[in-house]
């Protein structure tokens, strides 16, 4: 099968040598690729900048900004039969980019932003009929924030992160998450390596994928 993923942060350029972005390493996503190539999958690797190499065996696709990870998505989602989005999406950037460095001329200076386009969110819309796993990184209200976007953004799987946890989630080696589906109970999966993490979620992935018997 094809899993696209998305992995890493994005970055909202301010003027040339700036840019708006987020603490995401693309730990998380690129265990994700790593694991469904091991499990024998075709991977396409749609990243943000990060320091990781690129998994040997991906079709990796660096991007910079969200425009240009959801025209990288667009393209990738037609031959895709899993999407795993792990990226950390800018949710706003610049309305203007600057075309000239900014210059520190006046005591305090205000960003006029707007909203990003949402890949995952608009996924169903653009006429995927694979199956669609978002991550949702939180700081209070986990699970029922967690469950809201995936009926919202009509996900098969959701997987919920609790990123005000000191040990696990954003750049961290580990990460503890919970696995939250549209009817069935949520499955809680301990701490543990992200690369062990990854290998459940493809194993979950590959099961969502096979029919039920009639
Ligand atoms: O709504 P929120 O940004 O918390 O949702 C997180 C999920 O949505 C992740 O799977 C992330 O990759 C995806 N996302 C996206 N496009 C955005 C924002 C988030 O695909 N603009």
């Amino acid at each position: 099968m094809h899993f696209l993923v998305t992995a890493g942060p994005t970055r909202e350029a301010l003027d040339p040598v700036r840019y708006l972005s987020n603490r995401s390493s693309g730990k998380m996503g690129y265990a994700l690729a790593a694991a469904a190539l091991a499990a024998g999958h075709h991977v396409p690797l749609i990243s943000g900048p990060t320091a990781l190499p690129a998994p040997p065996g991906t079709t990796f696709l660096p991007v910079t900004s969200a425009a240009d990870m959801d025209h990288a998505v667009r393209a990738a989602l037609p031959t895709a039969d899993v999407a795993l989005f792990a990226a950390a999406v800018a949710d706003y950037r610049p309305r203007q980019v600057a075309s000239h460095k900014i210059k520190k001329n006046a005591p305090t200076l205000s960003l006029d932003l707007e909203r990003t386009p949402d890949i995952l969110g608009s996924a169903r819309a653009a006429g995927f009929r694979g199956l669609l796993v978002g991550f949702a990184a939180e700081t209070e209200n986990l699970l029922p924030n967690a469950r809201a976007k995936l009926l919202r953004k009509g996900c098969d799987l959701l997987v919920a992160n609790d990123v005000s946890q000191p040990e696990t989630g954003f750049d961290h080696d580990d990460n503890e998450v919970t696995l939250l589906f549209p009817n069935a109970p949520p499955r809680h999966l301990p701490r543990a390596s992200k690369q062990a993490l990854a290998e459940i979620i493809v194993g979950v992935c590959s099961q969502l994928m096979v029919p039920s018997p009639p």
